[in-house]
């Protein structure tokens, strides 16, 4: 793992919004395609309005969420709002967007066709991870049913998730899609994160399961502004 702490949010998101390209870029200048994965949550926004003006082939990306909430694409709840607003607009408006919902009546019926659609695209070029303060990423929690599922070395590209406490279903790329990215950045802010990174460092994935990810993963830290 390499551990990048920068002094405010601001300079993270445009570091990292920067590497994001070189590395989109490395990965256009070898293949006809590229792929990017991004997380959701309230972390990402201003990242993502840094990139959507990047001088890239937009129209030879595919972007994808990596999970996302059983909700129809329009509703307030879908991640997918976030992402229309935030990062397909200007350049990066010519992308293609890969949506991880279908309409299914349920995320474990919608998860099959996901997983061949997301599969045809494997592997990513760049796969960008948040974090939550109970060591989850995506939608890989570590009480969930389908925990192990989603981080087995055969998982289908995309598994259904039932995260309890009232919240929705959701489906999220499982950990070998997530981890076939050439590059994989995890974007967090604030101590309670920083703390749940030290403590995932030495925990099980089944308990921590951001810990499947670090030793491929450039971790980027910063203050969180009050
Ligand atoms: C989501 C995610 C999820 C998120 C973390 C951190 O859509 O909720 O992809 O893994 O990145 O929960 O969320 P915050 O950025 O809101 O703290």
């Amino acid at each position: 793992m390499i551990l990048v702490e920068y002094p405010t949010a601001a300079e993270l998101f445009a570091a990292v919004a920067k590497r994001m390209v070189r590395d989109l870029q490395t990965s256009l200048d070898s293949s006809a395609t590229a792929s990017l994965a991004v997380p959701g949550g309230s972390t990402p926004g201003p990242m993502f309005e840094k990139l959507q003006s990047a001088d890239l082939a937009w129209d030879r990306i595919t972007v994808m969420l990596g999970d996302e909430r059983w909700v129809p694409l329009d509703s307030p709840r879908s991640n997918t709002g976030l992402i229309k607003a935030k990062l397909l607009q200007g350049k990066a408006a010519a992308a293609k967007y890969q949506p991880l919902y279908n309409g299914a009546e349920t995320a474990s019926l919608g998860a099959v066709q996901l997983a061949k659609d997301v599969d045809a695209i494997l592997p990513l070029s760049v796969a960008v991870l948040g974090m939550g303060a109970d060591m989850h990423t995506a939608s890989i929690f570590p009480g969930a049913p389908e925990r192990a599922a989603a981080q087995a070395p055969d998982a289908p590209a995309v598994v259904s998730m039932t995260p309890g406490d009232g919240l929705e279903d959701r489906v999220t790329l499982s950990a070998r899609a997530l981890l076939s990215a050439e590059n994989i950045h995890v974007v967090i802010l604030g101590d309670d994160k920083k703390a749940a990174l030290a403590q995932a460092q030495s925990s099980p994935i089944s308990q921590a399961p951001i810990a499947q990810f670090l030793p491929k993963a450039h971790v980027h830290w910063a203050p969180k502004e009050s």
